[in-house]
């Protein structure tokens, strides 16, 4: 495995699992295999619905804490100073750890400035090794950057070949931030697996084209963290340490760029109500289970 290392000095696996979209159903079993294939990084968060899951499949393995890092993500109703704290400890209590490597706040939205001051006491309090934001893009990024007590450590977007993030890497390079990449593989969308180019880039190295994709994200220094299912495949995106990429291999890459997401845009109004009404939606059935709880 190869690590980087963050503006505080913490070292990260720049290659680990993520669970988005794994069912609490399997959350556990995957966990697992991933754990049995070799990962030693996890990434979870507060919206996946399966912390506890991960935390069954951590405690079950027997690693030592140390050799393993733990990332997880504030969602957005529970930002604001307290809403944040409580919502971490209750991370850690369903995770099942002492610590979170990492903590990141998930989305740009709502009172984010409350909840990073809570992340900051959590981290100066050692709860939290590191701490960082997802989805935040340049302009949010380098102002949270700016005004921030404690600079954020990584940035979790979008990052696969046909959205590279090559304006904003240069940002988070600037302000020493370190870029990680969700959905590494866009999820497959834009026949991405199926790649001509990465085709026949693989062919020369033997390697698949999710290969290709793993590889050329780690030249770059993005850390990565795809997710599968299926064993075979925890095992086969976690064999990319035996063959390197060439520049002539790393430009044909670049030109896939179509630097554009391929999900959602996070300048788009539209897609921030999106947002607003799901967080709405949650506290309802929030709020209806605990007046059920009540009766
Ligand atoms: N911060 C955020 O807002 C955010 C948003 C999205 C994701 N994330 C994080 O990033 C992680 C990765 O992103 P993602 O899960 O959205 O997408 P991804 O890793 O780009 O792609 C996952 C998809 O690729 C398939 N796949 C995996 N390895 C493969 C291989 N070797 N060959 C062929 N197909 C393969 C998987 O199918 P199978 O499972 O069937 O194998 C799944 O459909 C997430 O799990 C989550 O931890 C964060």
């Amino acid at each position: 495995m190869e690590y980087v290392t963050l503006s505080n000095g913490v070292k990260m696996p720049i290659l680990g699992y993520g669970v988005y979209q794994v069912t609490k159903d399997e959350c556990e079993r995957c966990v697992a295999d991933a754990l049995k294939a070799g990962y030693r990084s996890i990434d979870t968060a507060q919206s996946y619905f399966n912390e506890e899951e991960v935390g069954n499949a951590i405690v079950r393995s027997g690693i030592p804490r140390e050799d393993l890092f733990i990332t997880s993500k504030v969602w957005v109703e529970h930002y604001g100073y307290d809403a944040c704290r409580a919502s971490v400890l209750e991370s850690l209590r369903k995770l099942q750890i002492e610590y979170i490597d990492l903590m990141l706040l998930h989305q740009p939205f709502s009172d984010y400035y409350g909840a990073w001051r809570a992340l900051e006491d959590l981290y100066e309090e050692g709860k939290l090794r590191a701490i960082g934001i997802s989805n935040f893009y340049p302009d949010r990024m380098v102002d949270i950057a700016s005004f921030a007590r404690i600079r954020p450590m990584v940035n979790q977007v979008e990052t696969h070949p046909l959205n590279q993030q090559i304006e904003a890497k240069k940002w988070m390079d600037k302000y020493g931030v370190r870029i990680e990449a969700w959905a590494p593989f866009g999820e497959g969308r834009g026949g991405l697996f199926e790649n001509e180019v990465l085709k026949a880039i693989g062919a020369k190295y033997s390697k698949t084209t999710a290969q290709v994709m793993l590889r050329w994200h780690i030249q770059r220094g993005v850390v990565v963290i795809p997710k599968s299912t299926h064993y075979e495949r925890m095992a086969e995106n976690l064999n990319v340490f035996d063959f390197a990429l060439t520049d002539e291999d790393m430009t044909a890459i670049t030109a896939l760029d179509q630097k554009q997401s391929s999900f959602f845009s996070h300048y788009d109004p539209n897609m921030v109500e999106w947002f607003v009404n799901m967080v709405e939606e949650r506290k309802k059935q929030h709020d209806s289970s605990k007046e059920k709880k009540n009766w």
